[in-house]
């Protein structure tokens, strides 16, 4: 008997990094790339695999810890131990059509369909409250200090509006919301840039301070305005959180370079999506832009881009 699950990729609108530091994010599933996690029994007597198929990749997942565990087989182990069932000798097999390290929640989704179907394969019925907070666990290991906001999104599958230590709200959406998604090709661990913004908001608490505070009210306005529908002010507080995430130093020459042509490209507003460095972004365009800004963004260097309505 197989079992399969799946789980989306997400991606951040308005608020990264200043919702590390308390203030509100908003992100949104991104169904259109998923990862899928397909659970086989394994042979009698072996041991637990998981096959990584992005990553070409065996995992074997031991009963005993070891510091080069992958996240993978961490995240099998405390699924076990939470319910207190033995490790199973379960063959796995893991591939994702998200992007590897460009900030659209990959290892967040690849860890909760593997979840979702042991636990299914399991007879374990798991709550998405305690899913998320395990999936949150495995983030907390491999990526520093992340806000929740990557596995909440992902987990629950819906709009949210996010505020770090406290529940998730979700909200309607006014008017679709017609995106070009745009991966700039450029590796960029979220950790990383995570860990350099809380530096420099050590070395200068009242500008950064400041700042995040701007952004968190971008958050806010543009709850607002999703749920009234207007696009076009949407657009705006886009290109105004770009700007003090450029203050905060983590855009890059080729995101500012994909953001101005996205723009000139007819976008209402694009923005760095995620830790940033590289990574994606996004451009809020409308829909019979949607084909010229991606071509635009493409021609100005982007890798390659997915078309996604939010409705
Ligand atoms: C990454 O998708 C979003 C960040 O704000 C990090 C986090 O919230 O954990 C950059």
């Amino acid at each position: 008997m197989e079992v399969t699950a799946t789980a989306p990729g997400k991606i951040i609108l308005f608020g990264e990094h200043a919702v590390v530091h308390g203030q509100p994010a908003i992100a949104v599933p991104l169904p259109a790339v998923r990862a899928t996690a397909v659970v086989h029994p394994g042979r009698p007597g072996g041991r637990m695999m998981i096959i990584a198929a992005n990553l070409a990749r065996t995992i074997v997942v031991n009963a005993a810890p070891r510091r080069s565990d992958h996240a993978l087989a961490v995240a099998s182990r405390l699924l076990v131990e939470h319910f207190g069932v033995p490790l199973p000798n379960f063959y796995v097999l893991v591939h994702s059509t998200i992007p590897v390290a460009s900030g659209l929640g990959s290892g967040a989704a690849a860890t909760t369909a593997l979840l979702r179907a042991l636990s299914k394969a399991l007879d374990i019925t798991i709550d998405v409250e305690t899913l998320n907070a395990l999936v949150y666990e495995i983030e907390k290991l491999y990526h520093g200090t992340p806000s929740g906001i990557d596995n909440t999104v992902v987990v629950y599958e819906q709009p949210v509006y996010f505020v770090r230590g406290q529940p998730i709200e979700t909200f309607a959406i006014g008017a679709p919301l017609h995106l070009v998604v745009a991966d700039t090709g450029v590796a960029s661990p979220t950790h990383v840039t995570v860990g350099d913004v809380r530096a420099l908001f050590e070395r200068e608490p009242q500008r950064i301070g400041a700042i995040f505070d701007r952004i968190g009210s971008i958050s806010r306005q543009a709850r607002e305005k999703i749920v009234q529908g207007d696009v076009a002010a949407l657009g705006r507080l886009m290109q105004q959180n770009h700007a003090l995430l450029r203050d905060l130093a983590v855009s890059s020459a080729l995101l500012d370079k994909l953001v101005a042509a996205a723009e000139s490209a007819g976008a209402y507003g694009a923005k760095l999506s995620g830790g940033g460095r590289g990574g994606n972004l996004i451009a809020l365009t409308p829909p019979e832009a949607t084909a010229r800004v991606s071509e635009a963004i493409q021609a100005a260097g982007a890798r390659r881009t997915i078309l996604a309505t939010l409705s």
